[in-house]
């Protein structure tokens, strides 16, 4: 049985063996997220963002980091695996933890995928934003598609040297690094010199972010650095890992041409960190259109705090009503006015429309609103009832005509 390919951005995929993709998670392609005006997740991005320009800055005062947040999430196994050094019997690789579109392209598992093509391209200080893809657990920490940070920083050797060592240390390390034969107590010290370079840009970052969390930094294993480190955050008594960083292989650099140079990389998850800073309690959330949850983080300033408060999960009931207004109006009164009569089962209010008659020159309204019961659902009748008697109380109080 030969099933119909898969086509994704006007680009079709013949499927195979390896194809392992379902159409659930196919359907949350291109949904971007990090996108949307006033998600979480895009607000974060923007405060990260934001953080990058104004900390990195050449002479001139430009911000010398690009950002990257519209890559493709399909990548071909090279830029997610091979380019990265990833062996082969990695356990990544398998077909029960990543999704394989076929034998060639997969959704990327990270966005550490990109790293080898920009460096190619030339480039020295960037951060890649986008959604990436695993085959994992179900908890309210883990979702099949979540959100990633990648940073890298290169600079050349010589540059990096002068800057941190003396002559004499800088030819030790010169020459070791070149015959890779970093002994244990050279490594620990290079660790060091590097670390307070490379780690003090994501602790700059985490002290901005993190402000006043708990975290932890762990020595970990990742085949594209070394050293390599995890930063973990403390999460309900659990350290929930939110980053992994480190010195960037030399190979992978010399294979995407920049062989002079070192730097460190890093990859960030933005849902973890988001639901720590926001206090959202389900990775889930995040991709929820509820207004109840959207409408939390309705700000036009990233780095304003937020407190997530949980909203009732009982389903919402929308009503439209639209009138004339008077001369003598206010928006608030009427907002007042639905409170009273409504009482709790008002979620939401918003005015989403305003008109006026080319010729009588009058103004109608039209609001939206959101009922919803926090401990029942409500049926249509209930809510047409209440909205019926908002229609009334306006019309007799605020002396609107409705439409
Ligand atoms: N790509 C790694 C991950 O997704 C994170 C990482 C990025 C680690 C860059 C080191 C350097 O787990």
């Amino acid at each position: 049985l030969c099933e119909k390919a898969i086509t994704l951005n006007g680009t079709e995929y013949p499927r195979d063996c390896y194809t392992n993709v379902s159409d659930r998670i196919l359907n949350l392609i291109g949904k971007n997220l990090h996108h949307k005006q006033y998600h979480p997740l895009c607000l974060l991005k923007q405060r990260i963002v934001n953080f990058i320009y104004s900390k990195f800055v050449n002479s001139r005062g430009n911000p010398i980091f690009s950002v990257h947040d519209n890559l493709n999430p399909v990548v071909t196994l090279e830029q997610n695996f091979d380019n990265l050094l990833v062996p082969h019997d990695h356990p990544s690789r398998r077909l029960s933890d990543s999704y394989y579109i076929n034998s060639k392209f997969m959704l990327r598992a990270h966005t550490s995928a990109h790293q080898h093509d920009l460096i190619k391209c030339g480039l020295d200080n960037f951060l890649v934003f986008g959604d990436v893809y695993r085959r994992d657990e179900i908890d309210s920490t883990h979702y099949p598609v979540f959100h990633q940070m990648e940073g890298v920083r290169l600079c050349g050797v010589s540059e990096f040297t002068q800057k941190y060592l003396t002559v004499e240390r800088c030819s030790t390390y010169w020459s070791s690094f070149e015959t890779k034969s970093l002994t244990d107590d050279l490594q620990f010290e290079w660790k060091h010199i590097i670390t307070d370079e490379s780690i003090s840009v994501d602790r700059r970052i985490f002290l901005v972010l993190l402000s006043d969390f708990e975290y932890q930094w762990t020595d970990t294993y990742f085949p594209f650095t070394h050293p390599s480190w995890e930063l973990e955050i403390k999460h309900k008594n659990d350290w929930l890992e939110v980053l992994g960083c480190g010195i960037i292989e030399q190979r992978i650099l010399e294979k995407a041409g920049a062989g002079h140079k070192i730097g460190w990389a890093a990859g960030l998850g933005l849902e973890r960190l988001a639901m720590k800073l926001y206090d959202i309690p389900d990775i889930r959330l995040f991709w929820s259109t509820d207004s109840g949850f959207l409408v939390q983080f309705h700000t036009d300033n990233p780095d304003r705090q937020i407190s997530f408060k949980p909203f009732s999960h009982y389903p919402q009931c929308i009503n439209d009503i639209s009138f004339w207004i008077p001369e003598e109006y206010s928006s608030n009164d009427f907002y007042d006015l639905v409170r009273s009569v409504g009482g709790d089962i008002i979620e939401q209010v918003t005015l989403v429309d305003v008109f006026t008659h080319p010729r009588t020159k009058r103004t109608s309204h039209c609001y939206r609103i959101v009922y919803r019961h926090m401990e029942k659902t409500l049926t249509q009748q209930e809510v047409n009832e209440i909205h019926t008697r908002i229609e009334e109380a306006s019309r007799k109080k605020l002396h609107v005509e409705i439409r």
